[in-house]
């Protein structure tokens, strides 16, 4: 599509909101980028890969306020969150682009001049139907039932002055690109979508908000009462992370984007907003636009106040940053909804990673060490069928990978390497080379299943690097593969016939050790109420795994108040840092409302919520007492609100 011979492969994810932590589905979409990027580097390509943080608009100025930071000490603080974990999930990101950055500000009112200039901008009045936390109008047509067709939450009615992009008039051209190129938008169901959509009439695009109503934005640079909407600052990363404006050579490089990857729920800022604002800026369009789906957690769906977010950060921290990687890209179809639970992923564990190829290298290993003096055997030529069908499925191992990859299907890619395992491991049995050592006329067909399974091995070990970087990594070390170093691409290195002879290896601990599920799922321990104000007598003893279960968090009472028709309850508003929490506590007999703004509180955030009085509590305090409260736990020292307590 490019003549530019020094063209990248540019990648990018979204730019994450910085209103929250990090969760899975942030993780999910950086990990998927980051095995792409990863594959294009071991092909020898040149690779920009592009993450980073969106830190305007009204879900961060809310937040920001809540904790009581300006935006910007807000984001400064939330934006380390998302840099230590992709360090931790192994994230090879070449740049982090932040919205508030000037090299970021600079381009975005590049745009808005150029779009402005060019009389695509205009000024209009607007009525129309705002969806709060999308951050988008919607026509009294598209709403439905009074809520936001986008996200389902309901909408309110506003009516102001504001700047529109003419984004309408675009629509047969953006839908004549994608008619024209079927793998723009990727997969086929959300082409689709967007056709769906490209079908009726195409409004014009509210591309400012007024100073008043939202302060926390890029100032327009011809009218600086206004902002501008946030989707159209954060969509100009992609374009201001390599270099657009100024370094032309840096942003030819890479523009056009490969691909962008997003998730299903950002599908039409990406596909109609962004690319028309390409085509009105006159910038070749991204080859790619692909939107992976969601997951649920349990089958539930995954929210704050159900307590069901899953941390990445935990999860790569007990059962390991590899295997972690390994399952979201392995347990459903890139593009398909999933369903996370510990079940699921302690199972796949443990017989993917654990049982095929954790227990191929380990025997593998076991039986150069027995039979080959502990070093890579001499390549020789198998003649049996089982020999050159193992062959054969290694062989060809590169290209179907490389195939699954350019669809961005990394499950098919991962199923197609543990096909060639599986025949490995079953080469291996069927082999039984501990039968054949004992029998010297069996020397030279020792030799060949000793060969045949290393070299196997090898070429998986470089195969699964893109998404297990370490453990193929710690593969290579063991099969003494790092003694040689190579630039040569993936393509040639996974060619059949690659292994040298003589390398020293070495064995070292299992690859990925079984994890065993009884410990980590014990049930819930169902605890009885407390009857009395008396102090009770102590209760049967709990393991540490039972109050780790526990999610305790250093809250400030931000507000306070009394509960109609139920006089020992009041509705606190609880600060635990990254949120604020309504929870429900039946603490009026002994606090009135006013001495409690203010107080520090400890806080079980990861209850699942209950309806009191038609209230949903989201959440519980800690207090002293029984039937009736002694007093709230509290701390000595001044404790950061959404300090964890353990
Ligand atoms: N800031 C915008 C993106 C601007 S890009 C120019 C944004 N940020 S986000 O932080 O809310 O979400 C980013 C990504 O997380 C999206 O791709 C979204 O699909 C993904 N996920 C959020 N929850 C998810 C799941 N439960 N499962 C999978 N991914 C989900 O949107």
């Amino acid at each position: 599509m490019t003549d530019n011979p020094s063209k990248k492969f540019y990648v990018t994810t979204p730019i994450y909101y910085v209103n929250d932590v990090p969760h899975i589905g942030h993780a999910y979409t950086t990990i998927a980028s980051d095995v792409l990027a990863r594959y294009h580097r071991l092909l020898n390509e040149q690779v920009f890969f592009l993450t980073g943080t969106d830190e305007h608009g009204q879900k961060v100025e809310q937040a920001a306020k809540l904790r009581n930071l300006s935006p910007q000490k807000h984001a400064d603080k939330l934006v380390t969150g998302f840099q230590g974990l992709w360090k931790q999930l192994n994230i090879s990101n070449d740049d982090f682009i932040r919205t508030t950055e000037d090299r970021h500000k600079t381009a975005v009112r590049h745009v808005l001049s150029q779009l402005w200039d060019k009389k695509e901008i205009y000024a209009d009045t607007y009525t129309g139907w705002y969806c709060l936390p999308d951050e988008r109008f919607w026509t009294e047509k598209e709403i439905i039932d009074g809520k936001c067709p986008d996200c389902h939450r309901p909408v309110e009615a506003i009516s102001e002055q504001n700047y529109f992009f003419k984004m309408g008039q675009y629509r047969d051209r953006l839908r004549q690109h994608i008619l024209e190129n079927t793998d723009f938008i990727q997969p086929e169901s959300r082409r689709n979508e967007v056709l769906g959509f490209l079908e009726k009439d195409l409004n014009d695009l509210c591309i400012s908000r007024p100073k008043k109503r939202l302060a926390w934005g890029i100032p327009l640079p011809f009218d600086p009462d206004y902002v501008t909407y946030v989707w159209l600052d954060a969509l100009v990363n992609y374009i201001s992370a390599p270099g657009y404006p100024e370094d032309s050579v840096g942003f030819q490089a890479c523009w056009p984007a490969d691909v962008h990857i997003v998730g299903k729920d950002i599908l039409t800022t990406h596909a109609v907003y962004w690319m028309t604002a390409l085509l009105a800026l006159e910038l070749p369009l991204p080859k790619k636009l692909f939107a992976h789906g969601w997951w649920t957690i349990d089958g539930e769906k995954m929210s704050k106040s159900l307590g069901n977010v899953v941390n990445p950060s935990e999860m790569a921290e007990t059962y390991g940053v590899d295997a972690f990687r390994y399952f979201l890209l392995r347990q459903v179809p890139f593009g398909n909804d999933g369903d996370f639970s510990l079940t699921a992923l302690i199972t796949r564990l443990n017989s993917d990673l654990a049982n095929d190829v954790g227990n191929l290298l380990s025997r593998t290993l076991t039986m150069l060490e027995r039979y080959s003096g502990g070093l890579s055997p001499q390549p020789v030529k198998g003649r049996e069928q089982e020999d050159i069908a193992l062959q054969d499925a290694a062989e060809t191992l590169f290209s179907k990978v490389d195939q699954s990859l350019s669809n961005l299907e990394f499950e098919k890619a991962l199923v197609e390497i543990w096909q060639v395992i599986r025949i490995a491991n079953q080469y291996i049995e069927k082999g039984a080379p501990w039968q054949l050592a004992k029998d010297p006329e069996k020397k030279e067909r020792l030799q060949i299943v000793l060969y045949y399974t290393t070299e196997t091995i090898r070429i998986v070990s470089c195969l699964i690097a893109p998404f297990m970087p370490t453990a193929a990594q710690e593969m290579n070390r063991q099969l003494g593969l790092s003694e040689i170093s190579t630039t040569l691409p993936l393509n040639v290195v996974a060619r059949w016939g690659n292994l040298p002879a003589g390398l020293h290896i070495s064995k070292g601990k299992p690859l990925f050790p079984r994890i065993q599920p009884e410990k980590k799922q014990m049930p819930e321990k169902k605890l009885p109420p407390p009857k009395s104000d008396t102090p009770l007598p102590v209760k049967s003893l709990v393991s540490i795994d039972d109050f780790a279960k526990l999610d305790l968090r250093a809250g400030i009472i931000r507000s306070a108040e009394h509960i109609e028709k139920a006089k020992k309850l009041l509705l606190l508003q609880v600060d635990i840092g990254t949120e604020q929490r309504q929870v429900v506590a039946g603490i009026a007999t002994k606090y009135k409302p006013e001495d409690l703004i203010g107080k520090e509180v400890i806080l079980i955030a990861n209850l699942k919520p209950a309806t009191i009085m038609g209230i949903e509590s989201q959440g519980m305090l800690l207090a002293a007492g029984g039937k009736s409260v002694l007093g709230l736990a509290t701390f000595s020292e001044e404790i950061p609100p959404g300090s964890t307590i353990r």
